[in-house]
């Protein structure tokens, strides 16, 4: 899928957030590996902590699905639905999608009027503590 399909299925994800205490609307676009795109919004709450950002809402629907391998990844955000800059995924998303997403793995960063950035998850997360590390003293 084109990077602008993907970037506007983020968009209509957008429109959909529940975002009534900071009033940023966030849409997240994963294109799994079986053709089929997940998306996400953000889903904030009255006690703030609970709250799910975009990209996560999408990676645990297509997990929760059983989808596990994925091509891409956009994403979209701004005050009330408007998007004026970019809006890159926060930390824990990041070390989210590095539990099913490699190293150069594509992400699509919309700017508003058409742009984006296109940057891949090690852009996001170097020096990333994944599996690898987690497991690496296993067995002695
Ligand atoms: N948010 C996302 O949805 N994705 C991110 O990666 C960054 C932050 C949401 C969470 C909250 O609802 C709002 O943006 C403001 O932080």
């Amino acid at each position: 899928m084109r990077p602008e399909e993907l970037l506007r299925c983020a968009e209509e994800a957008m429109q959909r957030a529940y975002a009534p205490y900071s009033g940023y609307f966030v849409g997240a676009a994963l294109e799994a590996a079986n053709g089929e795109v997940y998306t996400g919004c953000n889903i904030e709450n009255a006690s703030f902590s609970p709250t799910c950002c975009a990209e996560r809402t999408a990676i645990f629907k297509a997990v929760s699905e059983g989808v596990r391998e994925f091509r891409a990844l956009a994403v979209v955000g701004g005050k009330e639905g408007e998007i004026t800059g970019l809006f890159p995924p926060c930390g824990v998303c990041r070390q989210v999608l590095l539990e099913f997403c490699g190293k150069d793995f594509p992400i699509y960063l919309g700017e508003g009027g058409g742009k984006y950035k296109a940057v891949t998850l090690a852009d996001l997360i170097p020096y990333a503590f994944t599996a690898g590390e987690c497991m690496q003293n296993e067995g002695e």
